[in-house]
This record gives structure tokens, C-alpha cells and sequence, in this order.
């Protein structure tokens, strides 16, 4: 039976970002080798990174590829319609990266839409529409970009990518916990399920790669790849739940969970807009990495998994709190100023984007965590912190808000994810004094789809933690973030309902910043 082009835009381009395919001839929908869809990132100011991935079977470990390299044409053109074409080329699918494309376009203007495609076996892709970044310096009156994290497939519709589609912005962050690797089985676990996953626990690199392929089936996030730019970064659930460097909670043996590792990271590589530099070798790859918005926007992303110390002090598994609590006084790890939530490299490097002259009006830094200090009290009433955090990490943590702290303008913006809930906040200059200075502005962006975080312990805490001005746990959605030059905006997009695919979405609240004042305010 022939297809005509509507069955095989199904999935990949019905979701109104005005994209078009060519006619072809007879191909069922289940062999249409663009099924993963089309994706970019990673915007410099001459170029982007193209992505796809062939595949004639998502559910087989190779794609249904097979092993041998398959030719692929790409365009990149000034309009939808494709026909200003500025670049175009050939290349190779190869089959030691899944046949994924990572093409890394130069010679493109700054600040500018372009619509690209590609080409195999004789099939048209869909067209995908990217941005590059502005000029390094060229003035920028304002900038918007969606900032998105921790979208568990099992807990949710994406109602919050399909909204996504509508906002008026130059690019996707992305925080992490992109894809998660197990399902949890509590029973209240059990009673939100809302999508059943065909997968389990993955190990190797095929079962990496399976999990990733059928997340990219989804056509919410399919479109969002297609009608912006993404900037990522991984956190836990790309490999394992809570893992730290080589360890885990599982106690596998170093080698093994550095095989895991290294099957979890290429996996990862191989499905997204990712440049060649972060390609991983073995159990190592290179996330944390800058960019820049012209003269508005300079932005570091940061890795808060590869390199980081065990988690301080576990309390024994039976009595483990699922929010990893302990009290502060039982916990003196947690503290030991040799223990790193960075590595040295990372935050070496790290110290020297912050101290170096501004090079634009707003530092963002893009991370996994909550950034700012949180502490509770346990039943017997004493000062306890979560672990799993930078609380955990409280020297490396005192390090970096005096790097903060150090930069002659208050104009850092520091935006995290990881504890899934809404979170406004102002840094203060010393983790331990919550009264000192206020250094950075702090927004928490809220899950996707995943679980939802304890709202009532969140509320419980709010008077031992007077920097948080706002806490919610009980939504899903994403961050608006708007940047102009003399203010932030944060716009907490809160869905309906998650279980519901086209949820409609609308503000929960927003918080704003002024710039060269840190801290937050209530708009
Ligand atoms: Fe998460």
C-alpha cells in the first residue's frame, strides 16, 4: 500500500510548526528512517549542530540499520520553504554512533532563523528550523528561552512541550533527567502512572539506546527539536538514579557502573544536537561548556554528576528518608572541604569564566541542582540538610558563592532543576548565615512530567529558609526566562493537568530580578 505524506508526518511535524515534507513513493510510516525526528543546539554565533538519527525499526538495538554506513544530503536554507539554500553537503550515518548525524554547520549569520532537512535512501526528513546565537558583543536588547527538565515518561503527558511550541523563543535549556531508567514501584508510584515504558532497567549500550529511541517517538518532543535550538546538559537519570562519579547507591563495583557509565553517556551523545567536543570516550565526556547571547547573555553550562565525591554520610538503607535528609551535626562529610560536587577541572574552569572581565550584561549559569542552601528539621528537631545536593557538598558549594560573590556587579543568574518543583530564591554570600548578602537570583524550573516533589515537607521548611520566596511542588510545566538589560523575568508555566497531553498551561507565578540587585521579586 502506498503512504502519501501526510501518514509519515504524523509524529514528527503535525504539531503546527508550519513544516513541510517532499512527496515520495511507497514507504510505511514504521520504516520512514526519520521517525526519530530532526533536532539543533548548541547555537554559536556562525553555526549550529543538525541532528538526527536513522532508523528502520525503533525497537531494534540497531535502529534496524544494520551495519553499514548509510549516505545522508543535508540543506540549511534562509526559509521555510527551502528554497534559499546557503549550505549543503553529504555525509555518512555511521553505525558505531547508531547512525546519528552530528553536523556542525558554519558560515551562518548571527541572530538568525534558518530551516534545514536531510536526506537517505532516498527519503526526505522533515524540516526543522534552528537559530543561531547573536555576534559575541553585538548589543542585544532582550532574549527568551524555555527552560525544561525532568521528564519521566511514565508519570506524564508532554502537554508541557506541545504549550512550549507556542512561546516567542530563541532556545531550549534543557537540565537534565532527560530520559529516567527505571521506573519507581512504590505504590504510590504505581497509582500515577500515566504511559507504560516497553523498557527495562537499561545496562549496555543497545538497552541505552533503546530507551532513548522511544523517548524520541514522542511527537510533543520531536516538534520542540525541531522548532528551536536546545542547549542540554545530563543529570542522575541519564545513567543512574543518584549516581555520583563512579559510585552509586547500589555499591556496584567501579568498573561496572564505569561501563554503565560510559554506555549511558554514548547513548546519550548519539541522540541529541550535541557538537563533537562532547562526544564521549569511554566513561568520559565534556558537558560543562559556555555560551554567548551577544552582549546580554553569557552562559555556562554545568556537569553536577561526572566528577563529583560520594554521597556524604547515607543513613542506613531501611531508615533511608527518600529525600535523603540528615541532620547537619550527624553529618560532619558533608562539610569535608576535600569532598567536590565539580572536580577540580570543572571548577577551575569554572573560576576563571567568573572572574574574568563581564562579557555580558547577565552571567547565567545553567545547572542540575537547587543552588541555593535548604535546610529542615528532623523529628527530633535538629538542623538537617539533603545530601544528594549542594548541601551535601557544603565546601564546594562556600567555593563557588565566593566566586559569585567576588564578580563586581550583581548580575548572576544561576537556574537549576533536579527536585522537581517551582522554586524562587535569592543566594545568599554564606551558606550557613541565610541572613548575609544576597549575591544571585535562583529559579528551580519545575519537572516536565516526573514525580512530583514533597510539597508538604517543602512548606514545612519554608521558616527555617528565608532566602525562599516561592515553593510549589504540586505542578508541572517549565521557566519562560526573559532577559532584558535591566531585568530578569521568570515565568513559572504551570500545566493543567499532566496526565492530559494537550493540557492547556498558564503562569503560576512570576519572579523578577533587577539587574546589578540581586534577589527576587513577586510581579
Ligand atoms: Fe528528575
Amino acid at each position: 500500500m502506498s503512504h502519501t505524506r501526510r501518514d509519515v508526518m504524523v509524529g514528527a511535524t503535525s504539531l503546527g510548526v508550519g513544516l513541510a515534507l517532499a512527496p515520495y513513493a511507497a514507504l510505511s510510516a514504521s520504516e520512514h528512517p526519520f521517525a526519530l525526528g530532526v533536532a539543533s543546539g548548541e547555537p554559536w554565533p556562525d553555526g549550529v549542530v543538525l541532528w538526527t538519527r536513522l532508523v528502520r525499526d525503533v525497537r531494534a538495538p540497531d535502529g534496524g540499520m544494520g551495519p553499514l554506513p548509510v549516505e545522508v544530503t543535508w540543506e540549511v536554507a534562509r526559509d521555510e520553504r527551502m528554497s534559499d539554500i546557503v549550505r549543503s553537503g553529504v555525509t555518512l550515518a555511521m553505525p558505531d554512533v547508531a547512525h546519528s548525524i552530528h553536523l556542525e554547520v558554519k558560515g551562518l549569520e548571527p541572530a538568525r532563523w534558518y530551516w534545514y532537512r536531510f536526506r537517505a535512501s532516498g527519503v526526505q526528513s522533515p524540516v526543522g528550523r534552528t537559530r543561531t546565537a547573536p555576534a559575541p558583543g553585538a548589543a542585544l536588547a532582550s532574549s527568551s528561552f524555555a527552560a525544561a527538565c525532568c521528564q519521566h515518561w511514565m508519570y506524564g503527558n508532554w502537554a508541557a512541550y506541545r504549550r512550549m511550541l507556542e512561546e516567542n523563543i530563541d532556545f531550549v535549556l534543557h537540565l537534565g533527567d532527560y530520559i529516567y531508567e527505571s521506573p519507581s514501584s512504590s505504590p504510590a508510584a504505581v497509582k500515577q502512572i500515566v504511559r507504560e515504558v516497553p523498557f527495562s532497567v537499561p545496562k549496555t549500550l543497545a538497552d541505552y539506546r533503546g530507551v532513548h529511541a522511544f523517548y524520541k517517538t514522542d511527537p510533543a518532543i520531536q516538534a520542540v527539536h525541531s522548532a528551536f535550538p536546545w542547549i542540554m546538559t545530563w543529570d542522575d537519570h541519564e545513567v543512574e538514579n543518584d549516581y555520583t562519579g563512579s559510585s552509586t547507591e547500589r555499591r556496584l563495583p567501579r568498573f561496572e557502573l564505569l561501563q554503565q557509565r560510559a554506555a549511558a553517556y554514548q547513548a546519550y551523545w548519539e541522540h541529541m544536537p550535541l557538537r563533537l567536543a562532547q562526544r564521549p570516550l569511554g566513561p568520559d565526556a565534556i558537558m560543562y561548556r559556555r555560551f554567548a547571547f551577544g552582549d546580554l547573555i553569557d552562559l555556562v553550562m554545568l556537569d553536577e554528576r561526572q566528577y563529583r565525591s560520594v554521597l556524604p554520610c547515607p543513613p542506613a538503607p531501611p531508615q533511608r528518608d527518600r529525600s535523603r535528609r540528615v541532620a547537619i551535626d550527624d553529618c560532619a562529610d558533608a562539610f569535608d572541604p576535600k569532598r567536590t560536587m565539580l572536580g577540580m577541572d570543572q571548577e577551575q574552569w569554572l573560576a576563571k569564566c567568573l572572574s574574568e572581565p563581564a562579557r555580558a550584561r547577565w552571567s547565567v549559569i545553567g545547572q542540575q541542582m537547587l543552588f541555593a542552601p535548604h535546610f529542615s528539621r528532623t523529628k527530633e528537631d535538629k538542623l538537617a540538610i539533603r545530601t544528594d545536593g549542594w548541601d551535601g557538598y557544603a565546601a564546594s558549594h562556600q567555593r563557588m558563592l565566593d566566586m559569585i560573590a567576588a564578580r563586581p556587579n550583581r548580575d548572576t543568574l544561576v537556574i537549576g532543576g533536579d527536585i522537581h518543583a517551582f522554586i524562587a530564591c535569592d543566594v545568599p554570600a554564606k551558606r550557613d548565615d541565610l541572613g548575609s548578602q544576597a549575591i544571585a537570583s535562583h529559579v528551580v524550573i519545575g519537572p516536565v512530567s516526573s514525580r512530583l516533589g514533597d510539597h508538604e515537607s517543602l512548606e514545612a521548611s519554608r521558616p527555617h529558609n528565608p532566602h525562599i520566596k516561592f515553593a510549589d511542588a504540586r505542578r508541572h510545566g517549565y521557566t519562560r526566562c526573559t532577559l532584558t538589560r535591566e531585568r530578569a523575568l521568570f515565568e513559572f508555566r504551570a500545566l493543567d493537568d499532566v496526565r492530559e497531553a494537550n493540557s492547556s498551561i498558564s503562569t503560576m507565578a512570576s519572579f523578577e530580578t533587577e539587574w546589578g540587585k540581586a534577589g527576587l521579586r513577586q510581579v
